[in-house]
């Protein structure tokens, strides 16, 4: 592999390194992901995270693991397991089944995080044109540099209309139960000195409520045919809430993100992870000890509470989404 350097995935020529994401913000440690079952263990636990990052993570991995010489079936083997490691987002099968019949590897999984860098660009284009100088903005989850290769989908919006110079405040959910708002976005936001507050996920309505905020954006790990998508747990919330108090709500994806074989929200299969991340986080438990708990790690929002849909290449209303916008070819 070519070396190339990203905010969370590195390669050096040898050796691919992901930057460790549950120990962000307090730890910046990098850990060799060369290997599938490595990798497939960073991806499982979050140390690498964020839907488009892990297609393009587990991509390098499998160039790499050519590279070293693994034979046809083992690199079957491995695209197939990397290819299940997380069900949601869509991104990871998108970049394995690239990756399955690729006769250059290397050159495919180069060509992966190339386009990731690319389509980052395109989002942010016609994303921020949306945005308007002095709104106050709310976002969930990581949806930045850390979970792509580029500058990121919702948060890529958001820096570019920074860069533009608009004066903006960002109010960021800390997004429970694995807080990824609280230590990634707010670790990202302070880095590209973009002026936030955190919040906890519960107080964003009263913000929407009291008009503090004039626009939602969000990510996606997956955009149905029909506009529905999955995202992070409590974006659904957040777009009943945006409709109800009126305020635009955007999610925010490439391409590889839409996934047409699935026609609406009901046909995207959600993860549902360990109890335990809702009895407490990472060595500190609050709820007694084998409280049942329950965990999705995504939600479905409905298209009919999306304000329009930006993707690399347009911003989609949701009359243009109904319509069959992403099925026609005219979103693609
Ligand atoms: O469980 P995670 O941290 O991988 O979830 C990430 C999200 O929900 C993001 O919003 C989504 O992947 C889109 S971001 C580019």
């Amino acid at each position: 592999m070519n070396p190339f350097d990203s905010l969370g995935l590195r390669h050096d020529g040898r050796t691919l390194w992901v930057l460790d994401q549950t120990r962000l913000p307090d730890a910046e440690v990098w850990l060799d992901g060369s290997e599938p079952a490595a990798m497939i263990a960073l991806i499982q636990r979050l140390a690498v995270r964020g839907a488009p990052l892990i297609g393009v993570a587990a991509a390098a991995c499998l160039a790499t693991f050519a590279e070293r010489g693994a034979s046809a079936t083992e690199y079957a083997a491995a695209c197939a397991a990397l290819r299940a490691a997380r069900p949601t987002a869509v991104n990871l099968m998108w970049a394995m089944d690239r990756m399955k019949p690729a006769t250059d590897p290397v050159a495919e999984a180069q060509a992966i995080f190339a386009e990731d860098i690319r389509l980052c660009e395109g989002m942010a284009t016609h994303g921020a044109a949306l945005i308007q100088d002095g709104e106050h903005l709310l976002t969930h989850c990581n949806t930045g540099g850390l979970a792509t290769a580029g500058i990121g989908t919702a948060l890529g919006v958001i820096r570019r209309a920074h860069e533009q110079g608009k004066r903006l405040h960002v109010y960021a959910d800390e997004t429970r139960p694995l807080l990824q708002g609280g230590r990634l976005t707010a670790w990202e936001l302070k880095r590209l000195g973009i002026p936030a507050t955190l919040i906890t996920d519960s107080m964003a309505a009263l913000l929407l409520r009291d008009g503090k905020v004039q626009r939602v954006l969000v990510g996606s790990d997956r955009v149905a045919a029909n506009g529905d998508f999955a995202n992070k747990v409590g974006t659904y919330g957040l777009a009943v809430q945006a409709r109800f108090h009126d305020v635009p709500f955007h999610p925010v994806a490439p391409f590889s993100t839409v996934d047409l074989a699935c026609p609406n929200g009901a046909a995207i299969p959600i993860e549902l992870r360990d109890a335990a991340e809702v009895r407490g986080f990472g060595s500190l438990r609050w709820a007694p000890e084998g409280m049942p708990a329950w965990n999705p790690s995504f939600d479905v929002t409905p298209v009919d509470l999306v304000t329009s849909l930006v993707l690399d290449n347009g911003v989609y209303t949701t009359e243009q989404l109904k319509a069959g916008a992403l099925c026609d070819g005219s979103a693609s």
